[in-house]
């Protein structure tokens, strides 16, 4: 599992920054799991450079190119500079600033250019009867998708996040049935853009209300392969229980 914590603009002090990263740091020898840290930009180089734990970081989001006079712009070199391994990409919020699916496939690129593993985020703002979701979520899939190389396409990790279980919490989150049979849809246009076997191989995130009193429900049977958390992380104590909660997984 990959338990990515993505403390959006949360955390805005270092010192706050810091003893997450304690925390993330105690907890990642204790666990089977890969735990990922998406801090604000200003302190990623803080936290990742010289980093020799086995915690992995992401930037919250990359510029639609590389460097040059684009005042205000995170380059994916300078994130990867900075310590991070991982990009987010195409997070509703994101989204909801404007970043359309031709801009997320650019930034993909972009990340991918620079050797950092694209995070794309995905989901539905509301659930209709008529299903019109599936067709939201497939087109946001194959966008992004349908520009890149094959190698490129393996590379990435889908976070399945439904807008309306974003910042709630855990009672109104998606429920394992449902989060199960987005899993299975999603693998099936992953399937249609990666040949053979390779589309089990993608990792497929869940976000959007995971808490401590959820989480391992949802790690449970559901057919993802980690979490996408933002409230829940930036709090230490809840971060370890829900840690902890994954580490009871069998
Ligand atoms: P949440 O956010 O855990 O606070 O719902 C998840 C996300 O938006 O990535």
């Amino acid at each position: 599992m990959l338990i990515a914590a993505n403390w959006k603009a949360y955390v805005e002090s270092a010192d706050k920054a810091k003893k997450l990263l304690i925390t993330a740091k105690r907890l990642a020898p204790h666990t089977k799991h890969e735990i990922m840290l998406g801090p604000p930009a200003p302190f990623l180089g803080l936290l990742a450079l010289g980093n020799r734990s086995k915690v992995t970081f992401a930037v919250q989001d990359v510029s639609v190119t590389a460097g040059g006079a684009q005042t205000g712009e995170i380059t994916a070199a300078a994130a990867r500079s900075a310590g991070a391994t991982y990009a987010i990409v195409g997070h509703s919020e994101r989204r909801a600033s404007g970043d359309d699916n031709a801009i997320v496939t650019q930034k993909l690129q972009h990340a991918l250019a620079q050797g950092l593993t694209p995070i794309l985020c995905v989901g539905e703002r509301e659930r209709d009867d008529g299903a019109r979701y599936l067709t939201f979520l497939r087109e946001e899939i194959s966008s992004a998708l349908a520009p890149l190389s094959q190698k490129e396409r393996i590379t990435i990790v889908i976070a399945y996040e439904p807008i309306w279980a974003i910042g709630k919490t855990a009672t109104e989150s998606i429920t394992t049935t449902d989060l199960t049979e987005m899993v299975l849809y999603i693998r099936k246009v992953l399937s249609e853009f990666l040949p053979g076997k390779s589309s089990t191989h993608t990792r497929v995130l869940y976000g959007g209300s995971v808490e401590p009193g959820n989480a391992q429900s949802l790690a449970q049977g559901c057919g993802i392969d980690g979490f996408l958390i933002g409230h829940a992380a930036v709090d230490t104590h809840t971060f370890s229980q829900l840690v902890k909660a994954v580490n009871t997984l069998t």
